[in-house]
């Protein structure tokens, strides 16, 4: 992380635990991070590994069942309802499906002008200035002003996704989470999306969460990477050292799934086998035990957890610096 930069938003020992059926589900477990003033942090990870529910209970939308979450240097776990209204403004969200969180019956303007009047920055009174505001903020994601009266079934996945990010610029916020802003939308858009987003990160200096299944796709977007599995970090590094350097057998296999568009470069693709340790009351120790094809007896050490293995590179491995580990089986 750049040392000169602020931090914003600073997590400790976040834990979210479901209560199901089956047991008490670990979905976020103990994860430790900081992001600093705009900056992207590229949360990655395979379905199911908590990634939403960790975006979610960073913004309270889920209620953690442990740890702490800092901003601007305040623990807003400590917030009451008044005081977390406020916060709304300054931390905000872009979900995947931006069909599923946008209300049909609500035009363009209508929906992009809601969260203003909801956080009463304008009132009815000031109509015409918060009509202003909304075609600012159509301008500023790209949206033509003549769709102000559309509905979003009327619109392809590109513009409902653009109300979706306009939906969250109107309280200009300081920090949002982007739950796979771009997984929805065909390839063609994703990229149109991604620098727009990039575009208003720069403009208005926004400080990103961008979480994603796709590597790739945080490659180009984000300052630093964090890896999850089973509701664990398992790694986190600057972008480039990630990616120069993956040490966790875990982000090795993820990074190995990437094609590369040259025919000189081999590759060599590790294949995850075995069966997923179930996040319902998991047992102790590494949680990719099962899958990994390093596994030995001591990896089910119960305090396993991240150890920094180069400056701002952290891994949760029992067997770092074992020769038997490759540092990298595409290198
Ligand atoms: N409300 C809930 N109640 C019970 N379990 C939940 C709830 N929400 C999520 N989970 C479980 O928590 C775990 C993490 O889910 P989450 O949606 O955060 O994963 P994700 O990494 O965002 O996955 P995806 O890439 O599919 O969006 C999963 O096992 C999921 O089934
Ligand atoms: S701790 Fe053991 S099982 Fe877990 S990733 Fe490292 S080598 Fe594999
Ligand atoms: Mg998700």
């Amino acid at each position: 992380m750049n040392e000169n930069k602020k931090e914003l938003l600073r997590v400790e020992g976040l834990k979210k635990y479901f209560n199901t059926p089956g047991g008490l589900l670990h979905a976020v477990d103990n994860v430790n991070f900081s992001i600093n003033e705009g900056e992207t942090l590229g949360v990655v990870g395979e379905s199911g590994c908590g990634k939403s529910t960790m975006g979610r209970a960073i913004l309270r939308l889920h209620e953690p069942t442990e740890g702490k979450v800092f901003f601007e240097g305040h623990n807003i776990l400590e917030y009451d309802k008044s005081k977390m209204k406020q916060l709304r403004r300054d931390m905000q969200i872009v979900f995947q499906d931006p069909f599923a969180s946008l209300n049909p019956r609500l035009t363009v303007s209508e929906a992009i002008a809601a969260p203003m009047l909801i956080q009463k920055m304008y009132t009815k009174k000031d109509r015409v200035e918060l009509q202003k505001q909304v075609s600012r903020l159509m301008e500023m994601v790209g949206l033509a002003d003549r769709l102000k009266n559309s509905y979003p079934h009327e619109l392809d996945g590109g513009r409902r996704q653009r109300i979706g990010i306009a939906r969250a610029l109107s309280l200009k916020p300081k920090f949002i989470v982007c739950d796979e802003p771009v997984s929805a939308l065909d390839v063609s858009i994703q990229a149109q999306i991604l620098n727009l987003m990039q575009d208003l990160q720069d403009e208005l200096g926004l400080t990103y969460m961008f979480i994603t299944h796709n590597l790739s796709v945080v490659k180009h977007f984000s300052d630093n990477i964090v890896v999850m599995y089973l509701g664990q970090m398992v790694e986190m590094a600057p972008t480039e050292l990630l990616f120069k350097n993956p040490v966790h057998p875990y982000t090795q296999a993820l990074l190995s799934a990437i094609p590369i568009p040259d025919p000189d470069y081999p590759m060599n693709r590790i294949l995850m086998k075995g069966e997923i340790t179930s996040p319902i009351n998991p047992e102790p120790g590494c949680r990719f035990y099962k899958r990994c094809p390093y596994a030995k007896d001591c990896c089910k050490n119960p305090n396993i957890g991240l150890k920094e293995v180069e400056p701002g590179h952290f891994v949760s491995c029992e067997r770092i610096g074992d020769p038997e580990l490759k540092e990298n089986p595409n290198a």
